[in-house]
């Protein structure tokens, strides 16, 4: 079992236009990295400029309506972004729980719906601080998995990313043993409910990654990659963490 690594960037809701130029660069740190797998998840008005720009990088959305077409003012289908270049579409963001009260189950329609429309999904999960603090990580952990993961996911299309709520934009991360725990944790969660399929679906970290901490964080036990926030906006701070992965 050999699981590359994924460097995948989410650009939420920053950029415009100019922003794309950074996009090249990052194409080419991407090109120079074989072994590496990179993507980067850019707002809709971004997918298709973004796609005819750097063909050989894989752009998404990052999110994606669970319903092939209907009367959902604002929303947009996995049909729609993947006609608009997107290879892939992030799924259950805490942002999005938290802002747009989306569950568990929201993000299982939308992997299903994203996958039946030949996108390939990052879901994701993790706990809030209070749960943290509470000692709660785990079993909310367990309980976001059991409800979000569909039963056919496999890792021709199906990545899984684990982010701690307090450490996304904070500056503050896990410790190295905190984050190995809980991605073996999610394996192992994965692996009772998709048996050994678990064992090639990649499990990335994501909260506050860097290009000082790519390595140590990519060195933790079951860390398959990084989902990155703000340092994705910028070649100058993402190229750094592809460089780290390769
Ligand atoms: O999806 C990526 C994300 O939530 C992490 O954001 O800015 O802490 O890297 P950031």
């Amino acid at each position: 079992m050999t699981r590359r690594r994924l460097i995948a960037g989410n650009w939420k809701m920053f950029g415009n236009r100019a922003a794309l130029a950074e996009l090249t660069p990052i194409a080419a740190a991407a090109a120079a990295a074989p072994g590496v797998d990179v993507a980067v998840a850019v707002p809709f008005t971004l997918i298709a400029p973004a796609a005819e720009l750097v063909p050989t990088l894989p752009i998404g959305a990052e999110d994606i309506h669970e319903a092939e077409s209907g009367a959902h003012t604002g929303c947009v289908s996995a049909s729609m972004v993947r006609e608009a270049g997107a290879r892939f579409s992030i799924v259950g963001h805490s942002e999005r729980r938290a802002d747009q009260g989306e569950t568990s189950h929201d993000a299982w329609a939308k992997a299903a719906a994203g996958h039946r429309a030949g996108l390939s999904i990052i879901l994701c999960c993790g706990e809030t601080e209070a749960e943290h603090n509470a000692g709660r990580a785990e079993r909310v952990v367990q309980a976001q998995i059991e409800k979000s993961v569909p039963d056919n996911a496999d890792a021709s299309w199906f990545t899984l990313a684990y982010e701690p709520r307090w450490a996304i934009g904070t500056g503050r991360i896990p410790t190295f043993d905190q984050i190995a725990s809980m991605h073996a944790i999610a394996r192992a969660k994965l692996r009772m409910m998709i048996g050994d399929r678990a064992a090639d679906v990649r499990i990335l970290y994501g909260g506050s990654v860097t290009g000082e901490n790519a390595a140590a964080i990519l060195a933790c036990d079951d860390v398959d990659g990084a989902l990155v926030g703000g340092a994705s906006l910028t070649a100058a701070k993402f190229v750094p963490i592809i460089e780290a992965a390769a």
